[in-house]
């Protein structure tokens, strides 16, 4: 490292010398995290491509990494770079979110700016900007406006990650279509994602390379936390991580398309999104951390206030359960148009008054919203249809649904309607259609959208993580801010922290759900699924899992398939698990059956003013606190994986000198997620911020404790 330290410093001079007028400023190569136990190098090699290296506590993380692209049409930007400049400068402030797991959030980081030009006759620049936080690294490059360089076609971006051992990992494959694939636990030096290709239960997968998506999560020797994600996704493709098993090495590969030879197409000036890597001591650290967030731009929408956090329920798992359907029964004449043949087959859920139902059923439980699906034309054609431009139209009911009455009766009751626009990943159809669409839910008053963009995306060659679909989910939420509409979208894009920029990204689903476990062939999701999301996925930011099933085995329903976890952790993931919005997904006859559970959906806080995050081990389990803003109570969800474990839980973060009603919703001592998943006790009593508590988790199990201020 010396020897190209000093080759630097020579070339700084020599600039200087070459250009007597200009200021000299000195060329900085390091910088150190605002507590100092975080180092970056950047530099440029002898070739003059430039790298990075990253210490924690003096050990190396990442050793020198390289930095490319690769362009069509153009030179790569690699080699034959100086060092111009170097800037520096420091960042701390607070600020508020108007919704998210704390109301205030510290951003303080030191950033290094390298302002890097080619040698030659038309040499072109490349900036690349370090923030170095307590708790992690982000970087990205920057390539302003300059003469030699108007426009580039990036065949790939080859940033380099150079690991130093072969971690314990928790990934999934870098599928350039979807992010429903289980977590996987292997060593760095074992990942193969090529082998989960042809997954039977996911509606379009695309795994081109030895590649993982992120966020992907670390656990070292030494306990070193370490996960890689982007922060601030806009206007470029999505980045999974090749991997090289043998040196430990990750590097990007971006996703592509079919379409074009190139994978993203930018006028300068622009940046890239920031490459980050969250590096922490714990695991319960790598949850508690901001980087993400703190990356982003500031909100740009100003006030949504229209927007509530809220529980919701609604006209979903019925259908999952194939209880009720989507479709009404519908045909289409000669003519492709949609007729009622009469022959409606009385199964469509989304009726006028079964959605009124639901209305009572939410207000009686402090849920304030009722999501409603199948209320559209089209589900008839709307899976498996190569032909699905056209199919959905999104202002067009069944004839069996009355919107307005159906909203307008909510609106009595304190419940809003929650839309829902399946796109059938159909995008021109739902970009042509969206102000008509976000226009009518204006009209009625209502300001929250569930999207759906499942299937094949159209235009074919387009995969759901490549720069076409990431500026096709942007745009839909910029377009319905202008609405006031918030979204919650499923098969998404990867949330990066755009929810700071623009607050009406509210909740995404991306990741394996609690749907798979009504239908999936490979037994549905395993009991430590959410113990590896809430350290990988949930890192990214909110997650529409829909937790609250009760009924775990639905029998009645489906014999094949059930939840594989007890009833206690289904409700601690109300807490486990954060989003703004979050469902009561079970069937109101189910809740019904099981008030003692019932109850704790209806008083579990859903607006938090923080949160603590008091336990956890990747892939075994986790136990978070959070205080709701309004009223000082606060709630605790702790799951675990397949394994039983007693979790001990010191009450200080709890307000001093107040006394709380503890009401524990727990695992009854012979609880177990496939043989008695349904044993819950309810035990309640005084604590302070004094106790102590010893929580008895069961196999697959969990506990839900609410901390209400006497
Ligand atoms: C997949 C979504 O994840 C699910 O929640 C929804 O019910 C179906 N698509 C239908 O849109
Ligand atoms: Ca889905």
């Amino acid at each position: 490292m010396i020897p190209k330290m000093l080759w630097v410093a020579c070339c700084g001079l020599l600039l200087w010398s070459c250009k007597p007028s200009q200021i000299h400023e000195e060329i900085v190569t390091e910088l150190m995290s605002p507590n100092g136990q975080l180092k970056l190098e950047a530099n440029v090699d002898t070739k003059g491509q430039a790298f990075y290296r990253v210490l924690y506590k003096n050990e190396v993380v990442i050793d020198s990494s390289k930095m490319s692209f690769e362009l069509e049409d153009a030179a790569p930007l690699k080699t034959g770079f100086q060092i111009v400049s170097t800037h520096i400068s420091t960042v701390d402030e607070t600020w508020e979110q108007p919704w998210g797991e704390d109301q205030k959030v510290r951003n303080h980081h030191n950033q290094l700016m390298l302002k890097l030009r080619e040698s030659g006759e038309k040499p072109r620049e490349l900036h690349i900007v370090f923030r170095l936080f307590d708790d992690g690294v982000g970087f990205r490059y920057e390539f302003p406006e300059q003469p030699h360089l108007k426009e580039v076609l990036i065949a790939d971006e080859y940033t380099e990650f150079n690991l130093t051992e072969d971690y314990k990992t928790f990934w999934q494959p870098g599928d350039w279509d979807t992010y429903e694939h289980l977590y996987q636990e292997t060593a760095l030096s074992t990942i193969n994602a090529t082998t989960l290709r042809d997954h039977p239960n996911v509606a379009s997968t695309y795994i081109p390379h030895n590649a993982v998506n992120t966020p992907v999560t670390m656990v070292g020797k030494d306990g070193l936390h370490l996960s890689f994600h982007e922060a601030a996704l806009v206007d470029y493709a999505g980045m999974t991580l090749a991997v090289d098993t043998t040196n430990y090495d990750l590097t990007s590969k971006l996703v592509g398309s079919a379409n074009t030879t190139y994978k993203v197409k930018r006028e300068l000036p622009f940046h890239t999104p920031w490459r980050s890597i969250q590096m922490t001591d714990n695991a319960a650290d790598l949850i508690a951390s901001h980087l993400i967030l703190n990356l982003n731009e500031p909100n740009k929408l100003g006030d949504v206030s229209w927007f509530k956090p809220m529980k919701y329920t609604g006209v979903w798992w019925e259908m999952h359960l194939n209880k009720s359907s989507w479709d009404y029964g519908m045909t289409r004449d000669e003519n492709n148009q949609w007729i009622d043949s009469g022959k409606a087959h009385g199964r469509h859920g989304a009726t006028t008054a079964h959605v009124k139902d639901m209305i009572d059923f939410a207000a009686d439980n402090n849920l304030k919203g009722v999501l409603v699906e199948g209320w559209n034309t089209g589900w008839e054609n709307w899976i498996g249809f190569e032909d699905r431009e056209g199919v959905f139209d999104f202002v067009t009911p069944y004839p069996d649904y009355n919107i307005k009455e159906v909203v307008a009766y909510g609106k009595e009751k304190g419940v809003d309607i929650i839309m829902h626009h399946e796109t059938s990943a159909a995008t021109e159809t739902y970009e042509k259609q969206q102000d008509t669409a976000y226009s009518l839910m204006k009209e009625m008053g209502m300001h929250t959208v569930k999207t759906g963009y499942v299937g094949k995306i159209l235009p074919k060659g387009e995969y759901h993580h490549g720069q076409y679909m990431v500026n096709q989910y942007n745009q839909a939420v910029e377009k319905a801010a202008g609405y006031q509409v918030a979204i919650n979208a499923h098969e998404p894009i990867k949330a990066t922290g755009l929810r700071r920029t623009y607050p009406n990204t509210i909740s995404r689903e991306g990741l394996r759900g609690q749907e798979f476990n009504a239908w999936a062939t490979d037994g549905g999701n395993p009991p430590e699924h959410l113990s590896i999301v809430a350290f990988t996925r949930m890192l990214a930011g909110p997650i529409d899992f829909t937790p609250g099933i009760v009924n775990i085995k639905f029998d009645e329903y489906k014999k094949e398939n059930q939840v594989n976890t007890t009833l206690a952790h289904q409700l601690a993931l109300y807490v486990a698990i954060y989003s703004p919005i979050q469902m009561a997904a079970d069937l109101p006859e189910h809740y019904n059956a099981r008030p003692d559970a019932l109850q704790f959906i209806k008083e579990v806080g859903i607006d938090w003013k923080q949160t603590r995050v008091l336990d956890g081990a990747v892939g075994d389990h986790v136990t978070i606190a959070r205080e709701e803003k309004l009223t000082g109570n606060w709630f605790l969800g702790s799951i675990t994986d397949e394994q039983a474990r007693e979790v001990k839980v010191n009450l200080d973060f709890l307000e001093e000198s107040a006394q709380y009603e503890a009401r524990m919703y727990l695992d009854a001592a012979d609880a177990h997620w496939d043989e008695n998943p349904t044993a819950l006790t309810t035990e309640f009593k005084t604590v302070t911020s004094k106790d102590e508590l010893y929580l008895n988790l069961a196999p697959g199990g969990g506990a839900a404790i609410s901390f209400i201020k006497k």
